[in-house]
């Protein structure tokens, strides 16, 4: 049997490993990780992380392929293949400090896989990591070898949270990078056979071990740089009468552009997509290409314009004040369906708010008050370090309360932000909130999913990204 084992029990190793389990009932999959409550959690009814699907095809592998164990030493010891799936912050100190992949977790790892490994292993970069990132594991791999051989294999992962299962289950594609050695060569094809249960071939790309790394920082840097260019739109409409959905609908009708990730939004969210762009950024810089770095930082600059350019939206429509008002924040997880809150846009744009003075009461139905408040204080960049080094109670935001339903959320509140497009917050009783709401009463929907002209005809003063303003905004422009 051939048993695999993955070192990081996170939002990428645990669902991509529950379902290799469930689709290869012929291999034994074992996901490690240093953090006992994570583990603790994988192993209960309660799994930490939320994630339409998962919890059914843990329940069907787990105890039979699918262990979560925090005997890191013995399960790397016995795997024939190493997925590696550990986080890689963006640094804060030293050289590359706000821009360069930390790699101290993954060097810890592939030192500890030499340290324990007594036979043959091929190990698989899954987390998103700098290119030539192989290059250096390979390296402290075959120093410390005692005569084992190690085949290096990048396959990054694509799936996108909120949805993982489904992209786990039918990917557009499945990508593994190795050497073009015959041992390389080799190992690749020991890779594809695991996908090949349920993955059709013509959907396994095979490419060497830098195209599969630049691939999946290109990969996310293309997307946000669509949802920059859509942003970037949305101003252009604000200040012009056009409305961005019409305009996205159009471009998108081409298809040589394509309908989807065209959704004008208060920004872009999650672990991913800034923290690549910076990555490929320094790179870009490393590598003497100076243009190249201007051109994708342009992506992450337009996304924190958007970003302020929403608090600003706000403060100036309610007086150019916000001091004391309590303003109610439907939505904090960086998108629906996740209780994630990484590089959520909801933390810029509370910040920003507190640092206006105003009291914010949120509601998300997936995210925990603990959740919030150590959003709402922790440094950036400083999230993406394991939970269980950060300080677990940290000093509370007064001006901030969370509750659990979006009416105890907006009463008596001035106005409402809707940061993240929950389905719920579709179909809530708007005339119930606007009564309960201090008059006027503002809505800012920052993920355009309420009906506008309805909300206007109850009585609120809406925003919406990117569409035709109500009269009371022109009134008030917003200055960026
Ligand atoms: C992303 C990539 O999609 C995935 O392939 C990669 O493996 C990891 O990074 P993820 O961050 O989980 O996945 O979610 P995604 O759906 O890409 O959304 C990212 C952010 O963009 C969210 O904040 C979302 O709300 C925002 N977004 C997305 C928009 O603002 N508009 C859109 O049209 C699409
Ligand atoms: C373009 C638009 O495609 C068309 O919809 C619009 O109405 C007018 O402008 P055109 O300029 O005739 O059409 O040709 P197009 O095929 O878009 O190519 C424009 C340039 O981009 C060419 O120099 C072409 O060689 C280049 N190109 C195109 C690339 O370098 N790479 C590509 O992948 C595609
Ligand atoms: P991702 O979103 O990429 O999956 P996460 O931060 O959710 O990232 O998960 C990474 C996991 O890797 C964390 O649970 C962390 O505890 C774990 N981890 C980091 N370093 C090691 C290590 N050396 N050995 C085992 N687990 C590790």
């Amino acid at each position: 049997m051939v048993k695999i084992c993955c070192i990081g029990a996170g939002y990428v190793g645990g669902p991509t490993m529950a379902v290799i389990a469930l689709k290869c009932p012929d291999i034994e999959v074992a996901v490690v990780d240093i953090s006992v409550p994570r583990i603790t959690a994988w192993n209960s009814d309660q799994l930490p992380i939320y994630e339409p699907g998962l919890d059914d095809v843990v329940k069907q592998c787990r105890g039979k392929n699918l262990f979560f164990s925090t005997d890191v030493e013995k399960h790397v010891c016995e795997a024939d293949i190493v997925f590696v799936s550990v986080n890689t912050p963006t640094k804060t100190r030293g050289l590359g400090a706000g821009k360069a992949a930390d790699l101290t977790y993954w060097e810890s790892a592939a030192r500890m896989i030499a340290d324990v490994s007594k036979s043959d292993k091929i190990v698989v970069e899954k987390s998103t990591v700098p290119v030539k990132t192989a290059e250096a594991i390979e390296k402290i791999l075959t120093h410390n070898s005692k005569g084992i051989n190690f085949q290096i294999l990048s396959n990054p992962e694509f799936l996108a949270e909120g949805t993982a299962i489904e992209d786990l289950f039918k990917p557009d594609r499945v990508l593994i990078g190795g050497r073009e050695t015959p041992g390389g060569q080799k190992a690749i094809q020991a890779l594809k056979a695991v996908y090949a249960h349920w993955v059709p071939e013509e959907n396994i790309i095979t490419t060497n071990l830098w195209s599969a790394e630049l691939s999946k920082l290109a990969a996310n840097a293309f997307l946000a740089q669509r949802i920059s260019s859509v942003n970037a739109m949305s101003a252009l409409c604000e200040a012009t009468g056009a409305n961005v959905s019409q305009v996205a609908y159009a471009v998108g009708k081409d298809t040589r552009i394509g309908p989807k990730f065209l959704n004008a939004s208060v920004g872009f969210g999650g672990s991913c997509f800034q923290k690549d762009i910076l990555n490929l950024v320094y790179i870009c810089e490393c590598n003497g290409l100076p243009e190249v770095a201007e051109y994708w930082k342009q992506v992450i600059k337009i996304n924190d314009y958007q970003k302020s350019r929403f608090v600003n939206r706000v403060v100036a429509s309610m007086f150019n004040t916000v001091s004391n008002k309590k303003i109610a924040i439907l939505g904090f997880a960086f998108k629906k369906d996740t209780g994630d809150t990484r590089e959520t846009p909801a933390i810029d744009v509370c910040k920003g708010l507190l640092g206006d003075k105003a009291c914010v009461s949120i509601y998300d139905p997936q995210v925990t008050e603990d959740q919030i408040q150590r959003d709402l204080t922790l440094n950036k960049f400083d999230w993406d370090h394991p939970l269980h080094l950060q300080p677990m109670s940290p000093t509370t935001v007064k001006q901030v309360s969370v509750v659990w339903d979006a009416y105890a959320a907006t009463k008596d509140a001035h106005a409402v932000c809707i940061l993240t497009e929950w389905d719920e917050f579709k179909s809530l009783d708007y005339k119930r909130i606007y009564d309960n709401m201090q008059k006027p009463a503002f809505v800012f929907d920052g993920r355009n999913v309420v009906d506008t002209e309805k909300l206007r005809e109850i009585g609120f003063i809406v925003y919406s990204i990117g569409k035709p303003l109500d009269a009371w905004l022109k009134d008030m422009p917003a200055i960026a």
